[in-house]
């Protein structure tokens, strides 16, 4: 095993690539984590962070959570692999009827898979061949949202609405087409709610009448989107996009890798706007990061076209090697246990209205946070110059990033990017231990202010 030094030198370092990350930067101060309990976590010198982003809104229930442990340590003396082509496992089988007796509606039907990316590409493929199946072979187009973020393989990439993680990779395949998110703060149609009737929802029904009706095959969004700065829509507006694709016969593809597992304050974003989409996706919190996991999960209606006679062949034709993994599959159902018996959606919600009015009382003291939103465990600030004008930061001023990497410094981890920060605590997290992040916060927007 290599030693501290040696994980540190550069020289090895070099043989690594990390996500997202600019490696001659890291490797001159790089991050390496050693050990986790709850919702700290220690890098290999002993320095100690506070994961006040769930590592990336992943570890629901808490580093280190002994349930979790003890049902993988008996996983792993009986089943670590089984081949998905072949046939499946006791706890994949287990893991996919938990999950459809917790989603909503008539989702009843999962399949597992280990990334986010493989979820919201299997959920695309599927909308794709049901309606193949279903006889009405035209429609094949996915409509996603400019600032939506759907993972980082090619399928996914294409639906993605940034920029700066599609450009470098174009020509993306087609049939992807990008909508205007929600974003009451920064309208993109410069309308104002509730005055606007949801227009970037009414909005949808143009596009799909459009582009024609019979050549859509599925709408993707996040119930709140992360890219953007924790962008939470009015209540309306999710019932809304459910409507107009009830009209137009398209599918609805909720991706709940980030709100899904309690993190908003119930089990599923779909239950805090009210909607049931025809197929969610999940991943990140599902397993609490103990093992890679995601699932796309489908309703009866959905499903029924994969399930001809015999004699006709029909099949879902897609699949991973570690789909299923009993590995895994055991993570998320000790994890999934552990958030429905320690009721943590309440936990959530409860923690949630504390964070929340904690960092509206900061903003009101530094005259910097725009715009605090989010549900449950879930909560972004978009940082201003001026809150009463919403005049924004310049972006060499990169307020949202120093302030991050201040934190960081000081050991508290939060999600940034130049003009905003999020924070998404695990949701096992304690009042005391949120007063310990924020008091640390305070002191990185007070210092960074007085920076500038
Ligand atoms: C909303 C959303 N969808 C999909 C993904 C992709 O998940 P993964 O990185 O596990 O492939 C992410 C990852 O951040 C995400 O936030």
């Amino acid at each position: 095993m290599l030693d501290h030094d040696q994980v540190r030198d550069p020289d090895v370092l070099k043989h690594s690539m990390l996500d997202f990350r600019q490696m001659s930067t890291f490797v001159k101060q790089p991050l390496i984590f050693d050990h986790a309990e709850g919702v700290h976590c220690w890098d290999i010198d002993g320095k100690h962070y506070w994961d006040a982003l769930s590592g990336i809104f992943v570890v629901a229930v808490g580093h280190h959570n002994p349930r979790v442990l003890k049902a993988m340590h008996d996983q792993l003396d009986k089943l670590t692999f089984a081949a998905p082509l072949h046939g499946t496992n006791a706890p994949a089988i287990e893991c996919c009827e938990l999950l459809a007796s917790l989603a909503p509606g008539e989702l009843n039907t999962v399949k597992l898979l280990s990334s986010g990316s493989e979820a919201t590409e299997t959920a695309m493929k599927l909308a794709r061949q049901y309606w193949k199946q279903a006889g009405h072979p035209t429609k094949y187009k996915v409509i996603s949202r400019y600032w939506g973020y759907h993972g980082a393989t090619l399928g996914a990439m294409a639906a993605t609405g940034t920029p700066k993680r599609r450009v470098p990779f174009e020509p993306l395949p087609e049939g992807f087409i990008h909508i205007p998110t929600v974003h009451c703060y920064r309208c993109p149609y410069q309308k104002t709610y509730p005055d606007c009737g949801i227009f970037c929802a009414e909005y949808l029904r143009q596009v799909i009448a459009l582009e024609g009706p019979q050549t859509v095959s599925a709408v993707i969004v996040e119930p709140i989107g992360n890219t953007g700065g924790i962008l939470v829509p009015p209540p309306e507006y999710l019932p809304r996009l459910r409507q107009i694709c009830d009209e137009f016969d398209v599918l609805l593809i909720l991706d709940e890798m980030i709100t899904g597992m309690g993190r908003t304050g119930q089990m599923f974003g779909a239950q805090t706007f009210g909607v049931t989409p025809d197929i969610l996706c999940l991943g990140k919190g599902l397993s609490s990061g103990y093992a890679p996991l995601a699932a796309t999960i489908w309703n009866d209606r959905v499903n029924s076209a994969f399930w001809g006679p015999e004699e006709a062949g029909i099949e879902f034709g897609h699949g991973h090697t570690f789909a299923g993994n009993p590995l895994s599959a055991t993570a998320g159902i000790a994890s999934t246990r552990e958030i429905i018996e320690r009721d943590l959606p309440a936990n959530a919600r409860a923690m949630g209205a504390l964070l929340q009015r904690k960092l509206l009382e900061m903003g009101q003291h530094y005259g910097i946070f725009g715009e605090v939103r989010g549900k449950g465990l879930l909560w972004g600030i978009e940082l201003v110059r001026d809150s009463r004008t919403k005049e924004p930061f310049s972006d060499e001023t990169a307020i949202g990033k120093r302030i991050g990497l201040l934190a960081q410094e000081r050991g508290l981890i939060i999600r940034f990017d130049p003009q905003w920060i999020a924070l998404a605590p695990p949701l096992i997290v304690t009042a005391e231990e949120l007063e310990e992040m924020l008091a640390i916060l305070d002191g990185c927007v007070a210092d960074t202010l007085s920076s500038l």
